[in-house]
Parts: C-alpha cells; sequence; structure tokens
C-alpha cells in the first residue's frame, strides 16, 4: 500500500518510527522505494548531484529535472521535493507558482521548505489552502548557510524558543511534517512531544518521529561527510576498487566479453 499524509500521522501516534530518504535519480529512488516511508529530492542534490559548494546554486528547472526522474522509480513511498532558494521567499505568489509547478510537472505529493514564521508560516498556509501539501525544516537550514553557517543551531534558551516557536507555527500553518536539522537532542524531543505531526530528524538526536540521511552520506559517496551523519558504507572506496580493476584489466588486455 502506498504510503499518504494519512499513514504517515498514524505512525506519529502509533510511535511507528518514519524511515527517509533522500534521491536524486530514477535507479536509486526504485531501491529506496522498497524500503523507505518517504523518498525526499532534496535540495542537497546541488552538492551530490551537481558539484556545488552549498544548496544555493540550484534552480527550480533542475529540481523538477531530477524530481521526475525520481518519481518515475517510485510505486509505494510518500514523494517529496524540496522548493530550491529562492524560488518562495519572495512572496507567496512565487512560492504557489513554484510549489505549483513542482507538483504539476513531476509528479511528487509534497514540497518541503526552509524557515518558520512570519513569511514562511503564511507561505505554508496559503500553499496547504490551495491543496499542496507541505513539510517544513527548522533548526540549521541549509539555504541560509551564509547567515549560520554550517553549525548546531538551538544552543542557547533564546534561539531554542525561537526554534519551537517556529515548529509549532509551522504545524498551525498546516504543515504535515518538519525537518529537525542539527539541534541538540533535548530540544527536538521537547519539539516532537509539543507537536502533533511528525518530527523528521538529522542530527537531531533519537527522539524524533523518524529520520532523514542524505543517501550519499550514507552510502559513504559523499566527498564531504558532515559530522552529524552516519555512513553505513565506503561505496566511494568499493566504485574506486571496482574501476581500478575494470581499468586494469582493459589496460592489461585482459577485458574479454
Ligand atoms: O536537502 C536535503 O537533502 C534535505 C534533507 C537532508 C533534510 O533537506
Amino acid at each position: 500500500m502506498s504510503v499518504s499524509l494519512s499513514s504517515l500521522q498514524s505512525a506519529k501516534q502509533q510511535k511507528r518510527p518514519l524511515v527517509v530518504l533522500t534521491a536524486w535519480d530514477y535507479t536509486l529512488a526504485g531501491i529506496l522505494d522498497e524500503i523507505v516511508d518517504i523518498v525526499m529530492v532534496g535540495d542537497s542534490l546541488a552538492m551530490v548531484a551537481l558539484g556545488h559548494s552549498s544548496t544555493l546554486p540550484v534552480t527550480l528547472d533542475q529540481m523538477i529535472h531530477h524530481a521526475s526522474a525520481v518519481s518515475r522509480g517510485v510505486k509505494k513511498a510518500f514523494l517529496v521535493c524540496d522548493l530550491p532558494f529562492l524560488s518562495y521567499q519572495e512572496s507567496i505568489a512565487v512560492a504557489i507558482h513554484s510549489a505549483g509547478r513542482i507538483l504539476k510537472e513531476t509528479g511528487v505529493n509534497a514540497v518541503k521548505l526552509e524557515g518558520g514564521y512570519p513569511l514562511m508560516a503564511e507561505t505554508v498556509a496559503s500553499l496547504t489552502s490551495i491543496g499542496i501539501p507541505v513539510m517544513g525544516h527548522v533548526g540549521l537550514t541549509p539555504q541560509s548557510v551564509n547567515r549560520l553557517g554550517y553549525r548546531q543551531q538551538g544552543k542557547t534558551q533564546v534561539e531554542a524558543q525561537r526554534i519551537l516557536s517556529e515548529a509549532v507555527s509551522l504545524e498551525a500553518a498546516g504543515a504535515f511534517a518538519v525537518v529537525l536539522e542539527h539541534i541538540p537532542a533535548d530540544l527536538a524531543a521537547t519539539i516532537t512531544s509539543q507537536l502533533n505531526i511528525p518530527t523528521i530528524g538529522i542530527g537531531a538526536g533519537k527522539h524524533c518521529d523518524g529520520q532523514v540521511l542524505v543517501t550519499a552520506d550514507l552510502l559513504g559517496l559523499s566527498e564531504k561527510i558532515p559530522p552529524f551523519a552516519k555512513p553505513y558504507l565506503n561505496l566511494r572506496e568499493l566504485i574506486t576498487q571496482a574501476i581500478g580493476q575494470y581499468a586494469s584489466q582493459v589496460r592489461e588486455g585482459k577485458y574479454d566479453i
């Protein structure tokens, strides 16, 4: 059975942890679809698939291109696509246009945006009012790297209170879930207990309702893996070995098929 908004909500009530991973192409999406609850076309693809040093340069058209490929590989999982930097912050009308294009042109189920009140909560309310499900994202928001860096957020009382208020305002605006990135575990636990919608953590401890990783980090494929991500494999090394063997066989005249 396909994962739906209501099954995601039930998971929170039943305390069934949600498994979320990112994808940027068709092949990976098909593998993830068998296992995870949510496949996310994160704007981290700017780094992982396009070689940029941050998420800022990826365009709406590029997100749509990758999300369409991912969508063709996903049959069961719930599919979310990031709204990239500058495709939603300018005005609610721009956000509606960008989110609408993503849904119309890719077949994903929902969009994700970064930030809290006041503008982002209003944006979430407008998008949900026209039938576009929205996932929020607070704490470390990589699209704000030039202001925040990549450091942990929510360490002071003031910051923690702001992040909690943002998460609460996103729920009130109609978000169906919220990503909590790189915040202290006790703050993530507080937010998780105060919200009725699922929280999805990344570097936010074990008390969230679900966990997300950039799949390239999980596989050990990324050039740089953030300290709060957990690699389960060194795929970079395995690929290098396999390609090295192939290259040697070709160069030594031993490749014959
Ligand atoms: O861009 C991304 O991949 C993300 C997830 C890690 C939450 O936003």
